[in-house]
């Protein structure tokens, strides 16, 4: 059993059309997608068109919240620039999609955590905001009742495995299309992959045992900086071109 998990993709069509050719490549069908579909100041009506197209288990972000929840006006920049390029059957497909999701009887899907959209499950920001690894027993303790041997989350854009003391894996598989952003909650914080490449994972069962392969795809990231950089976002032309805010 073998399947592509995308996640953040924010509005990156390009991003997003070299990830799911990457994954055609691998012989693969089945894709699941963890949310966070358009926001940002990119190409959010072509990713909507992609995106409606393919067939993948989809649950909700907190962005794809935002965009059916807040007037435009109230919008944070990045969300208005997407909401200003969806149809109304792109905001209603973003308003059908649930907070999670079972695949296949295998695996429990949450865009952040099974409790909130915005909370990161696997990673902790101290006040100096530094981002780390989150220590086992709070991991553990936000998957409780997650009776699933497999558990799939995205939101931090960090590419990460974490197995449980009783075998359950949560994989989180990176942004096919943001490498890199700032955030003011719960201290200011910077998450920066380093590299400009689209991230997604593959995961796979072997003899009982889920295995992930982390992988990261090339595409035109020097044409979506510049298009950030056109639309006055000086921080998403850096981390498009180069994984890093500067
Ligand atoms: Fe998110």
């Amino acid at each position: 059993m073998r399947f592509a998990v995308i996640a953040d993709v924010h509005g990156n069509h390009l991003a997003l059309d070299a990830v799911l050719a990457d994954i055609s490549r691998q012989g693969i069908a089945d894709i699941v997608n963890l949310g966070d579909c358009f926001s940002g100041p990119l190409t959010a009506g072509k990713t909507a068109e992609i995106l409606l197209a393919t067939d993948a288990v989809t649950v909700r972000g907190n962005h794809d919240r935002y965009l059916i929840e807040q007037a435009p006006e109230a919008m944070h920049a990045s969300d208005r620039v997407a909401h200003s390029q969806l149809g109304e059957r792109h905001l209603e497909w973003l308003r059908s999609l649930p907070f999670n999701a079972v695949y296949k009887d295998e695996a429990y899907l949450c865009h952040a955590t099974p409790s909130d959209d915005n909370v990161y499950w696997l990673e902790t920001v101290s006040p100096d905001g530094h981002i780390h690894l989150k220590p086992i027993e709070e991991i553990e303790t936000l998957a409780v009742d997650i009776d699933f041997p497999l558990i799939l989350c995205g939101h931090s854009h960090i590419p990460r495995a974490v197995m449980l003391p009783d075998g359950r894996l949560i994989v989180n598989p990176g942004s096919v299309g943001c490498p890199a952003y700032d955030d003011d909650l719960p201290h200011y914080h910077k998450v920066e992959a380093g590299h400009p490449f689209a991230s997604y994972a593959i995961m796979e069962k072997l003899d009982g045992i889920w295995i992930p392969t982390f992988r990261q795809v090339a595409y035109d990231y020097r044409a979506m900086a510049e298009l950030a950089a056109e639309r006055g976002r000086k921080d998403w032309a850096s981390g498009l071109a180069t994984g890093w805010l500067r």
